[in-house]
């Protein structure tokens, strides 16, 4: 709350008016309050703090980006990671979001800028054509990365481009249809705030020694892919894990050994037609989602998911770090 005064002129800088604080504090209540409590402070882990706050400070338009559109997905404010909804606050004029958004600058320890109803207009307008609620990576790259372990954007490979076969990628569209369309959807787009695009991503662009991993482990935590964040995690499927290829292994020898002949310990036809099948399946889906919605990828053949497979002895999720250094 300074004002600066040059010789006669008076230019003020930040000095918010009392009647603008008045009313924006009125609005607050009425718009804000029950989700970032009177105090400012929120109710972590489900509503972030305003006081405080690296996103009050860093750039005003944020606020009234937020309070127009909403916002969605995973950020970090102060330290603490939320993965919530704030819906587009109704029924208020751009006075009232200048005086607000002013009010929340000045107020809770906050020393901020005073916005005056020209400057929402004017960013209205230019976020015009949004018509829904805003990623974290929208707003501000930097600070949606903030203190986190870093986020890598991923640079692809030189993907290679050989034709699919066709046959090969139409079987792999049954078994996405089943496994992975639920999050990822039929287009490959995914969503804004919790499920990444397949289409076009640089992590599928990293081929199969990465996508692979992921299908078999899963993947888990940060990252930023098509310019937006996502936290969430990518389940692995269960029955393709080692540990279920080796269950149904014993199953099957099992099955075979009777009490009155010696186990028998061989890999039976039975056994490599089954891994043959999971690792067929892994095969044609990588076909799929690398040639399909634009990707384009070199075939996948069974040997290789029985090569990437080999090599992949783990029993938790990867991270994206971690996938990088596997290309
Ligand atoms: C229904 C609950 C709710 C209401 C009402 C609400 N917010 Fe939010 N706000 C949230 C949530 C939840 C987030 C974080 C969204 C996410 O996880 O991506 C958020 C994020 C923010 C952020 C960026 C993160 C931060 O903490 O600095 C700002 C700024 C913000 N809100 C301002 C406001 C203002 C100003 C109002 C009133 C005009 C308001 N919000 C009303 C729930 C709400
Ligand atoms: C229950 C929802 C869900 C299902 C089902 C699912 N995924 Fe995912 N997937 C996710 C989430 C969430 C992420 C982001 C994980 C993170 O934030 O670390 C992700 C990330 C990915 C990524 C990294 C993409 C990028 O560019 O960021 C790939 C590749 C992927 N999934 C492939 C698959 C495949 C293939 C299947 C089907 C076998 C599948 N997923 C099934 C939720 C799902």
């Amino acid at each position: 709350m300074s004002a600066l005064y040059v010789f006669g002129g008076a230019i003020t800088i930040a000095a918010p008016n009392a009647d603008s604080m008045k009313r924006g504090q009125a609005v607050y209540s009425r718009t804000c309050m029950s989700c970032h409590q009177p105090t400012g402070m929120g109710l972590p882990p489900l509503y972030p703090p305003l006081a405080g706050s690296e996103w009050v400070s860093k750039d005003a338009s944020i606020a009234v980006r937020n309070i127009v559109n909403g916002m969605q997905g995973p950020v970090t404010v102060k330290g603490v990671k939320y993965n919530s909804m704030m819906p587009p606050v109704a029924g208020v004029s751009d006075r009232d979001i200048a005086d607000v958004v002013t009010y929340v600058n000045n107020s809770f320890g906050n020393t901020g800028p005073v916005v005056t109803e020209a400057e929402v207009a004017a960013i209205k307008k230019k976020y015009a054509d949004r018509n829904k609620p805003w990623n974290a990576y929208e707003l501000d790259p930097d600070l949606a990365l903030g203190t986190q372990a870093k986020v890598e954007e991923i640079k692809p490979e030189n993907a290679e481009f050989l034709p699919a076969i066709a046959l090969q990628a139409k079987r792999g569209k049954r078994v996405y249809q089943n496994q992975c369309t639920s999050c990822h959807k039929d287009d490959g787009e995914g969503d804004d705030y919790s499920y990444p695009a397949l289409r076009g991503s640089k992590i599928v662009a990293l081929g199969p020694n990465v996508i692979v991993p992921i299908i078999l482990n899963g993947l888990q935590g940060p990252l930023v892919s098509k310019g937006l964040l996502y936290d969430g995690s990518c389940p692995r499927v269960g029955a393709w894990s080692n540990e279920a290829i080796a269950i149904g292994n014993l199953r099957r020898l099992a099955d075979r050994t009777s009490p009155n002949r010696p186990p028998d310990f061989s890999l039976q036809k039975s056994d490599i037609d089954a891994l043959n099948h999971i690792e067929g399946d892994i095969a044609d889906l990588v076909t799929f989602i690398g040639n399909s919605w634009g990707n384009k990828m070199k075939a996948v053949t069974v040997e290789d998911v029985k090569a990437i497979r080999r090599d992949n002895s783990r029993d938790k999720p990867w991270t994206v770090k971690e996938l990088e250094l596997k290309k």
